[in-house]
């Protein structure tokens, strides 16, 4: 570094906003309340390949064991975990058994992610008396498990909620509830906040996409149940926001929870990879379906010869 770029550097300041340009920030992460805490390590990348005959296929299986899947073979995850709310596909589950479930699918899910590969957990929290902060106990148990987390990013469905009147004491302060119109997206990495591109693989998101995706708050609509025929599904949005963001072209991603295959479509409209799991058979057909019809409109909008 240049003494002139040294000179450039902005530190963190006391108040307000600090600058963007070169910033130091070693100040901040020395500090105390750093102390102690897991800041990644640095790392040799390692990728190993995912038996060809895997790649693109849902397993209808729990994905609390991926034995398909060797060690450090996956660039990111993403899901969003069954709510132990007793839709059909729930058990009822203690809130420690349901902890223990999600904990062994993360911890197979630190197994199969190469280092610097990035996890996305998308989860609403539950009830009102009281209510039960799911994101903050998932963030809980993924920091134990050894993922750094990376953010959050808040979905705000808006209006695409319906407008439920389960407001409590209507116009009175006696026991007023608030009515969630967002949904959490927890961010995670494994070992290190950097993903490596060794490969020299290609970004694929736009400048546009870019200042966008990076906020951290996102607002678009969610999926109608009824279209789609799973009682819970994410917008093909989500997913395709993530892989824009934190994978490079080409690469695997991973739906341990896979419901209609949303994570599976925006993978392929992204010319990236997939691997899922769904424990239901009748949703892993619902993904091998949705997937067909994706690929033969695509093939439709692009046929061979044009590509
Ligand atoms: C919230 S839904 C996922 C919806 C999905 N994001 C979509 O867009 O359709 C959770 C899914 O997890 C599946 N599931 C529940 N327990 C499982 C397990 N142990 N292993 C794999 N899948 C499981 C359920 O069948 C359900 O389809």
């Amino acid at each position: 570094m240049s003494s002139r770029q040294r000179k450039n550097r902005t530190k963190t300041s006391t108040f307000g906003s600090p600058g963007r340009i070169n910033h130091d920030s070693s100040k901040f992460y020395n500090s105390k309340l750093y102390e102690g805490l897991n800041n990644g390590k640095s790392v040799e990348y390692i990728e190993n390949p995912i038996n060809q005959q895997y790649i693109n296929k849902i397993f209808c299986k729990s994905s609390e064991s991926m034995t398909e899947l060797p060690d450090d073979s996956i660039h990111l995850m993403v899901t969003s975990p069954p709510y132990n709310v007793g839709k059909e596909y729930d058990e009822n589950l203690s809130l420690e058994e349901y902890r223990n479930l999600l904990k062994q699918v993360f911890r197979e899910t630190y197994r199969v992610l190469v280092p610097g590969g990035r996890v996305c957990i998308n989860v609403a929290n539950l009830g009102r008396k009281p209510y039960l902060p799911l994101h903050s106990y998932i963030i809980e148990d993924m920091q134990e498990i050894g993922f750094l987390m990376r953010g959050e990013i808040l979905w705000d469905k808006g209006s695409s909620v319906s407008p439920s009147t389960a407001w409590g004491s209507y116009l009175k302060a006696n026991n007023p509830v608030l009515r969630d119109i967002h949904e959490y997206i927890l961010v995670f990495c494994k070992d290190s906040f950097t993903h490596l591109n060794p490969y020299n693989r290609k970004s694929t998101i736009s400048k546009e996409e870019f200042l966008e995706f990076t906020k951290s708050v996102w607002k678009f609509p969610a999926e109608r149940a009824t279209k789609v025929k799973h009682p819970a599904p994410f917008p093909v949005e989500l997913p395709y926001r993530l892989i824009q963001l934190y994978t490079f072209e080409s690469e695997v991603v991973l739906d341990p929870f896979a419901g209609s295959g949303s994570t599976c479509i925006a993978a392929l409209k992204t010319n990236r990879k997939y691997v899922a799991y769904d424990i239901d058979k009748k949703y892993c057909d619902l993904t091998e379906r949705r997937v067909k019809q994706f690929l033969q409109e695509q093939f439709t909008l692009f046929p061979k010869t044009d590509r």
